[in-house]
């Protein structure tokens, strides 16, 4: 979590049940889980655990991608901070910057736009399940069933210790995200799916196969097209949050990346992850006007309903990705004119800002605040911001997984737990 700076040295601790001492060692500012195991009472004693629920203090890898710094606003990939590439790489380079390590240079650029380019077609039989699900399904679920579907497809990524393989697979799942997706919009609508336009940007295509109708070739928006790349990019990775999460414990099982990269996907889909973006707008609208504002503060405070869009795990002052999103607003509204729901939304940021209840809870408005109302502003219905978001986050999936795939330390990932349930009993006798 923390930067390079040496933070070695030694534990030493005491355990009050049997007098005896133990040195840990630290090493980069952690001790050891493992190392506690030798702490025990008795010779039969299992050993001392550390007990973590929702990870709050366990990091579960090392990792060389993403670094953040919470209290401080600082969000980096690969050493890059998040505003220079924001503002000066596209999402493509930026995925090829989390995957490989480095921004490629100017051929490598091309070339590798041009393999995800590619690869965006999907088997003709994903259609024909789509078209199974019901008119007014997710669009969420139907990303999850059909990247899990992809599977079935290429048999052959079930060999994840093939590197050429392997990187085969991170090539589709880049490449057809923003196909399954579009699929997905253009079922609920009813409307024909439209094919990839391999001429296009990657967001380029995306609003292509989202919004094109009878023209004999879309031609998107320059400034809608820059702002849903920068929108991506924002989205591209983010440690190991929840969604990451489980990638990295889904893959570490050795399943197929596109089963691995459907968990990830569900896990996004909770409205306290990715879906968190869907709600701050459904609140918005619930809020309705200004006037409301106070009033739907007070219930927050009163613990009756959650402020979506606000808070964060790690980010205690401020989200730099929502400052960015922010510049990236006004750039969308000269072009579609401004979002009604913007002005509840700053009026909602302006008092919240202002109370003793956020500030002493350190609230402040994360990156799904103000993507919501963008993509609204874009003409994109509630249902697909998580789909957006996913779409964003596929590059970062699939570095942590290559990352934990390649690392000596990692093993299928197993918890231990604290059992507090009933002692022995028998289903013919009293309980113990
Ligand atoms: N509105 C009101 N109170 C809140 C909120 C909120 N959005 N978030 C946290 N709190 C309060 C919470 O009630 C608790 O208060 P107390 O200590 O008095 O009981 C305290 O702050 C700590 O909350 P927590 O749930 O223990 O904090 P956490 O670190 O586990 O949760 C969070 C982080 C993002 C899940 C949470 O802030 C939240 O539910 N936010 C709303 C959903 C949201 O916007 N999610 C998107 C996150 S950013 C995109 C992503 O990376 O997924």
């Amino acid at each position: 979590m923390t930067e390079q700076i040496n933070q070695d040295g030694v534990l030493h601790v005491t355990d009050s049940r049997t007098g005896r001492s133990y040195d840990l060692p630290i090493r980069d500012g952690a001790i050891r889980a493992l190392d506690l195991r030798q702490i025990k009472v008795s010779g039969e004693d299992f050993g001392l655990l550390s007990y973590d629920p929702a990870f709050l203090n366990t990091a579960s890898c090392k990792s060389s991608i993403t670094f953040i710094d919470g209290e401080r606003g600082i969000l980096r990939y690969r050493g890059y901070p998040i505003e220079e590439l924001a503002r000066r790489a596209s999402f493509l380079d930026v995925a090829y910057l989390l995957l490989h390590g480095e921004l490629p240079g100017k051929e490598e650029s091309q070339a590798w736009a041009s393999e995800i380019a590619h690869h965006t077609y999907v088997h003709e039989n994903v259609k024909k399940f789509i078209d199974g699900f019901h008119h007014d399904a997710h669009p969420m679920g139907i990303l999850v069933s059909t990247v899990a579907a992809l599977s079935t497809f290429y048999p052959e990524a079930k060999n994840v210790s093939d590197a050429a393989r392997q990187r085969e697979q991170v090539i589709r799942l880049i490449a057809k995200m923003p196909t399954l997706a579009a699929f997905a919009y253009r079922h609920a609508m009813g409307l024909p799916y439209a094919y990839p336009d391999a001429e296009l940007s990657y967001a380029g295509n995306f609003l292509n196969m989202m919004w094109k109708m009878t023209e004999p070739r879309y031609q998107p928006d320059p400034v809608l097209e820059h702002a849903l790349d920068v929108l991506l990019t924002l989205h591209a990775d983010h440690e190991q949050n929840c969604s990451t999460s489980a990638m990295r414990v889904v893959g570490s099982s050795q399943v197929d990346p596109y089963s691995a990269a459907a968990a990830a996907a569900a896990a996004l889909y909770g409205p306290l992850h990715g879906g968190a973006n869907e709600q701050v707008l459904r609140m918005l609208s619930q809020i309705g006007s200004v006037e409301n504002v106070p009033a739907y503060i007070e219930r927050v405070k009163r613990g009756e309903l959650r402020m979506m869009g606000f808070g964060h795990r790690v980010y205690k002052n401020f989200d730099p990705r929502a400052t960015i999103i922010k510049e990236v607003a006004d750039e969308v509204f000269q072009v579609t004119g401004r979002n009604p729901m913007l002005d509840v939304a700053l009026e909602l940021e302006r008092v919240a800002l202002a109370d003793d209840y956020f500030i002493s809870h350190k609230l402040y408005p994360n990156v799904d605040f103000y993507s919501g109302i963008i993509y609204q502003a874009m003409g994109f219905p509630v249902t697909m911001f998580p789909v957006l978001f996913a779409i964003g986050r596929m590059p970062g999936w699939l570095a942590q997984w290559q990352e934990g795939s390649a690392d000596p330390e990692q093993k299928i990932s197993r918890p231990r737990q604290i059992y507090v349930g009933q002692g022995l009993r028998h289903l013919d006798g009293p309980s113990s």
